[in-house]
């Protein structure tokens, strides 16, 4: 199945799915019908019917999903059967938050570096065994390293100018923390994080509660 053929609301669904598999496949749970697993993730049996439709013929009358089959291909249709390299642009409270989380290493997102524009920061192992460079680097580094994903974990004043950078350079994707939508090239992903929209939505929630 071609992830183009997927319509994009499941997508965004996809990583969900794949963390329940996950979590059944570490249970030694190898088939599971939809009833069972609407029943573990609360949502009806005919999304998960529709949604799964997608990909093939893993679901089947009266035997349900083959569990292993499923979660391969839902990652590697989210492209975790690869090792993607990131880097991490600001060695801050954030920047070194997300490079002090060693589970992306497990889901392939390799952090190889940070750097920062703050020189008492640059040349040192601020997280784990991973160094920050000065941000001067940032083109020699990407010409000798393989870097496909930069996170960029900075206020939003120096942003756009680190994403053209970077951009330039050929960065394939940019998870975005930075609160400023980015102006990149066609065929740069960006994904953009906003916490605060999170907790405003949370908020939301709350008054209608
Ligand atoms: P921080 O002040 O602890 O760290 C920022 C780091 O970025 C500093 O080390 C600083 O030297 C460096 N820096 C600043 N401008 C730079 C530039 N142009 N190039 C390279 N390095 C640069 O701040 P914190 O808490 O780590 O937050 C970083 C940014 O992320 C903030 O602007 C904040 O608003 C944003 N943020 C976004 C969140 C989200 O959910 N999207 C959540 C938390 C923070």
């Amino acid at each position: 199945m071609d992830r183009r053929d997927v319509p994009q609301a499941v997508i965004t669904r996809l990583p969900r799915y794949y963390r329940y598999l996950g979590e059944l496949l570490e249970e030694g749970v190898e088939r599971i019908s939809s009833n069972e697993l609407s029943e573990r993730m609360k949502v009806t049996s005919s999304q998960i019917r529709q949604d799964l439709n997608h990909f093939g013929g893993f679901g089947q009358q009266g035997y349900g999903y083959h569990v292993p089959t499923l979660y391969a291909e839902i990652a590697r249709l989210l492209g975790l059967d690869r090792v993607h390299n990131m880097i991490v642009i600001g060695a801050g409270n954030l920047g070194r938050a997300l490079a002090g989380y060693a589970n992306f290493e497990k889901r392939g997102f390799n952090i190889t570096a940070l750097f920062d524009k703050n020189p008492e920061l640059v040349g040192k192992k601020n997280v784990r065994d991973i160094e920050t460079y000065a941000m001067e680097d940032i083109e020699e580094y990407m010409d000798t390293h393989e870097v496909e994903i930069a996170v960029l974990a900075i206020p939003k004043t120096g942003a756009p100018e680190v994403a053209k950078r970077l951009c330039d350079k050929g960065i394939k994707a940019i998870w975005n923390f930075s609160h400023t939508d980015l102006d990149v090239p066609k065929g740069v992903v960006v994904e953009n994080v906003h916490l605060s929209e999170s907790l405003m939505k949370l908020s939301y929630a709350m008054e209608e509660a």
